[in-house]
């Protein structure tokens, strides 16, 4: 028996799990589902389903804005959701968590109001070659804007950052560096706290992309002493459209407001406006309330499991699917970081992903295939894409079984 089916001992309860998720029961090209697409979003249990069905049928009102029962009912729930992520993430204050519509706006939020009052011509922006499109694109704009410089960390080839070229690239131009806490591609665990203290240690602030963490780790923000960080709702088995941006009270009042209307004043004139103060100077326009609420419960959810009974299963099934995936002629998995997420990347030698994730689909079994918006990890790489399996704690050793009987029957019909 190997090594990872040996030490699996789950300790959480996954028959039970699995009921919470209506959509694992569902069948595809009359298959039972199985869903490795956890990276690109999670499925939502029915308790979020719930909340948010709730919320139509018998509390939708606007926040912040009534004096009447509903306003106020769902104002106090909504700032309730506020203080749940705060003491999810261990932030100090309710008001450092801004709602963003996910990790793309909050990263545009920060890159361009931060751009804008601290970057100058010649300044530097340090990101690494693993990032989510959605983390250069918004510094790149600010580069051009501003005539600052890009610079990247480069990483080795099992996909881990070559931190003592980071800390050549720290310097007294640096603004800001903005890096992802796990690879959406690669599965690689960053170390953040590394990566953060070395650059207080020169007094530069940094973003941290915590899109892909927040599902797998429980983050302190308090302890890791990041000055922002983001994630999306979808991906935490919450609702699409709902994000957030974590910063520290003196950034974020520090930062000039990013989108502004309704909801972001004290007082208007015509000829003058005085901003609220957080979190309002940073959530313009009717915020996307059921999407906050959901991502409260979802969050509630995962902490009734426990995140790290969740990160001793994923990594099981890491190793398990690692292993059985070695195994395969001509697969080459693109990421072999020591310190790992359940995601994997992998190529097959003269195969496209795409043909080989259109047979798995024909089998029920969904992964994604492509470049994964890291273009520029691939250009790295120097391949096209790969196919990638990304785990979440609902997802089983049995359907680790059934996706590499289909990749190897794949194969068989590729050559
Ligand atoms: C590491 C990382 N950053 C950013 C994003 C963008 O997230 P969203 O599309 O939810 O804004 C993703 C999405 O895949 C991601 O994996």
């Amino acid at each position: 028996m190997s090594e990872a089916k040996t030490i699996l001992k789950t300790s959480i309860d996954l028959k039970k799990i699995r009921a919470d998720f209506p959509i694992l029961s569902r069948k595809v090209n009359g298959k039972s589902l199985v869903y490795f697409d956890n990276g690109a979003t999670a499925q939502k249990p029915q308790q979020v389903i719930d909340a948010i069905d709730r919320y139509y049928k018998e509390q939708n009102a606007n926040i912040h804005r009534g004096v009447h029962t509903l306003s106020q009912e769902i104002t106090i729930a909504y700032e309730n959701s506020r203080s749940t992520i705060q003491k999810h993430l261990n932030a100090a204050y309710s008001h450092e968590i801004i709602f963003t519509s996910g990790t793309t706006e909050s990263i545009n939020l920060v890159a361009t109001s931060f751009g804008k009052k601290f970057i100058s011509q010649g300044d530097e922006i340090i990101i690494s070659e693993m990032e989510h499109h959605s983390n250069i694109l918004p510094w790149q704009v600010v580069c051009e804007e501003k005539g600052a410089i890009l610079k990247v960390i480069p990483i080795n080839d099992s996909g881990e950052l070559l931190m003592d070229e980071y800390k050549k690239l720290l310097s007294d131009r640096t603004k800001i560096v903005a890096v992802t806490h796990i690879s959406n591609t690669l599965g690689t665990i960053n170390p953040v706290k590394e990566i953060i203290e070395l650059a207080h240690a020169k007094n530069i602030p940094v973003l941290i992309d915590g899109a892909q963490a927040v599902p797998h780790t429980s983050v302190d923000v308090q302890a890791l002493d990041c000055d922002f960080y983001v994630f999306s709702g979808h991906k935490l088995f919450g609702p699409t459209g709902v994000g957030i941006l974590y910063g520290k009270e003196k950034w974020l009042n520090e930062l000039p407001p990013y989108q502004v209307g309704g909801g972001t004043i004290k007082t208007v004139t015509f000829e003058k406006t005085e901003y609220a103060d957080l979190p309002l100077k940073f959530e313009a326009g009717t915020p996307h309330i059921e999407g906050g609420i959901g991502l409260a419960v979802a969050i509630d959810y995962i902490n009734e499991i426990g995140l790290s009974k969740i990160a001793a299963y994923e990594h099981e099934l890491l190793l398990y699917a690692t292993e059985a995936l070695q195994k395969i002629e001509g697969l080459r998995i693109i990421g072999t970081a020591k310190n790992k997420a359940s995601v994997i990347s992998f190529v097959v030698d003269g195969l496209h992903p795409f043909d080989i994730g259109t047979i798995l689909d024909q089998l029920g079994i969904a992964v994604r295939t492509g470049h994964h918006c890291t273009q520029p990890l691939m250009q790295c790489y120097e391949i096209q894409g790969t196919v990638r399996a990304s785990f979440a704690f609902y997802n089983t050793i049995e359907e680790i079984d059934e996706f590499i009987i289909g990749l190897n029957r794949a194969i068989k019909m590729l050559k």
